[in-house]
């Protein structure tokens, strides 16, 4: 068969309520990348990495550093609380991880101060917020009094609009030390795309959390969908090659809002211990539920997903009966498509189709015929509903517990 060339870039995201694996996802692929650029969300976002021994959990900085020779960028469409990022590059240079001139800060992406952060702290709780001061910084991003990078690493615009607050004297100094980060990220992308460099773009968050599509009022406050992608770097739609949907076995949430296909009981207590089920960056449990093959189509259909990265198979083993959601009662009506419309989602009852587990420890499994013929069941009616094929199954956290089904998707 002559070899398929794939996309030159891809965009990843979240399939559902974030969580999902971006951050292993991106780094696996990061290998064969030149560049990888966030586009959306800020410290709410905790990917996490795990090379060898090594465990890390990037809130900001793109999930490709863990990698030399690459470049990492942070898009206009983040809001970057600057103490936070640079706690996190002081962390990483402390694990051997260098962040020089390998990262770049747009200038135009917005700043997180302390006062969004009390905002938060007292109006977040109502939805489950993170609490880092997310929703107040892109509030004030949307009324147009937001502060840019740019304008907080120029002393006299910085001390002139902040000078008399209680935490100048503190920030100055960030301002002082980002400022070696700061670029035109939007002309380093198109430059790389017109160098047909290999470019992942990085999301944060999920589809469900994106401020426009997802379970408002229970989201985030941006684009987390490939939308996102083009508003949040500064690309053209038309240069968007491939958009790879990241997707759970079984599905999690963390924070308030609707969930339909919820597990309570033992197996969702097993599966949440299993699949170590806590928040990257709270540390909250996360809720756990079966697949639901609606979200799954409608994260196809607003993404345009070519094909999906199928995370955490591995934590299913030796649950001996498997759901997927086909479809959602309501009124006695049956709905097999997702709608945003919480009154519906707050009260439908999901229609299920059982499978038969396995029992085999699949951590250790490379490739995809070696997989037990029930998970491979289980995932074939996962392409069949979402009619979009899987590229990656992953078996496990680590860069090597993954499996490549489908190449031409990918670098
Ligand atoms: P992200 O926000 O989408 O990057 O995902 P998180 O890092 O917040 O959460 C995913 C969690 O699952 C992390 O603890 C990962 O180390 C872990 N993980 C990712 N892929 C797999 C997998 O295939 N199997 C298992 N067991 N864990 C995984
Ligand atoms: P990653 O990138 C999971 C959730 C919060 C809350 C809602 C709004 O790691 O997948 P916010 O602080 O953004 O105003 O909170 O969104 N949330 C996430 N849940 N993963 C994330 O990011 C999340 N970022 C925000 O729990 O319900
Ligand atoms: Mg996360």
């Amino acid at each position: 068969m002559a070899r398929q060339y794939g996309p030159s870039n891809i965009a990843v995201v979240g399939m559902e309520w974030g969580d999902e694996g971006k951050g292993k996802i991106i780094d696996f692929l990061a290998e064969k990348a030149d560049v990888v650029a966030r586009f959306n969300g800020g410290n709410n976002a905790g990917h996490t990495i795990e090379v060898g021994n090594k465990k890390i959990v990037l809130h900001l900085v793109p999930s490709g550093v863990m990698h030399k020779d690459k470049i990492n960028i942070i898009g206009n469409g983040l809001v970057v609380d600057p103490k936070v990022l640079l706690q996190e590059i002081g962390f990483l240079e402390k694990n051997g991880i260098k962040v020089n001139s390998n990262l770049v800060v747009s200038e135009n992406a917005h700043v997180i101060l302390p006062p969004h952060i009390e905002e938060d702290k007292k109006i977040g709780g109502q939805i489950g917020t993170t609490a880092r001061g997310i929703g107040p910084a892109y509030t004030d991003k949307a009324a147009r009094v937001g502060l840019k990078v740019y304008e907080f690493v120029d002393e006299s615009i910085f001390r002139k609009r902040y000078g008399n607050e209680e935490f100048y004297q503190e920030y100055k100094k960030y301002a002082d030390e980002l400022k070696q980060f700061v670029g035109d990220t939007s002309s380093i992308i198109n430059t790389s795309i017109d160098k047909n460099q290999k470019i992942l773009f990085e999301g944060a968050q999920g589809t469900l959390l994106d401020i426009d599509h997802g379970t408002y009022p229970f989201v985030t406050s941006s684009n987390a969908i490939a939308g996102g992608v083009c508003t949040g770097l500064g690309v053209s739609p038309k240069k968007v090659q491939g958009v790879l949907g990241v997707c759970k076995a079984y599905k999690t949430r963390v924070g308030l809002g609707p969930f339909p296909t919820e597990i309570t009981g033992s197996t969702g207590e097993k599966i949440q211990k299993i699949g170590k089920e806590f928040g990257a960056t709270t540390g909250r449990q996360r809720r756990v539920g079966w697949f639901d093959a609606l979200v799954g189509k409608y994260a196809v259909m607003i993404n345009g997903i070519d094909s999906i990265a199928l995370t955490k198979l591995d934590v299913l083993t030796a649950v001996s009966k498997l759901k997927i959601c086909v479809a959602y009662r309501y009124k006695g009506n049956v709905m097999k498509d997702f709608t945003t419309n919480m009154k519906i989602l707050q009260n439908c009852q999901p229609v299920y189709e059982e499978f038969d587990g396995w029992w085999d420890d699949l951590t250790k499994i490379r490739s995809y015929d070696k997989l037990p013929n029930n998970a491979k069941k289980y995932l074939k009616r996962i392409e069949e509903l979402l009619k979009v094929p899987i590229s990656i199954v992953s078996v496990g956290p680590k860069r090597d517990q993954t499996i490549v089904a489908r190449s031409e998707f990918l670098f």
